[in-house]
């Protein structure tokens, strides 16, 4: 039988099925305070936020860790979707992006978007970086 561990923390649960691991050790350089090869359990989930870590495992190669999070999001999932993501531009207006996204802000702090994400694209939104239909005015 296939083993599989579970550990879940801020509405992710992190899935790990050892036998898929290569090794490339992707997880352990971007989250080093959750994944310790050399402590038990190796996944510490709680030492990092929900965004964090499925910015995390959406680096793994493997397939070795994915997850599945509160809201029905899934690695899975999430990885079709960059596959298909689209940047609509829209006349005078904001760029549209197709979600899930996790947007990296100026300040180093992230936010998922689940669906479609307005962006700024006129400099004039009081809400940068999305729209906040100032284009108008
Ligand atoms: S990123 Fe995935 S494949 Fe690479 S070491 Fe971690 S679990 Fe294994
Ligand atoms: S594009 Fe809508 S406020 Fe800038």
């Amino acid at each position: 039988m296939d083993v599989k561990k579970e550990y879940t923390h801020d509405g992710v649960t992190v899935v790990w099925k050892p036998g898929l691991c290569i090794h490339s050790g992707n997880c352990v350089r971007g989250l080093p305070n959750v994944f310790k090869p050399d402590e038990k359990p190796w996944i510490q989930a709680e030492n990092a936020s929900g965004p964090q870590l499925m910015e995390a495992i959406d680096r793994c190669p493997s397939g070795a860790l994915s997850y599945y999070t509160t809201e029905g999001i899934t690695s899975e999932e999430k990885k079709d979707a960059m596959e298909k993501s689209k940047v609509e531009v829209l006349n005078n207006g904001p760029l549209m992006v197709s979600g899930p996204l996790e947007i990296v802000h100026a300040d180093g702090s992230t936010e998922t978007k689940n669906r479609n994400t307005a962006f700024c694209r006129c400099g004039n939104s009081g809400n940068k970086p999305f729209c906040d239909g100032s284009h108008k005015g």
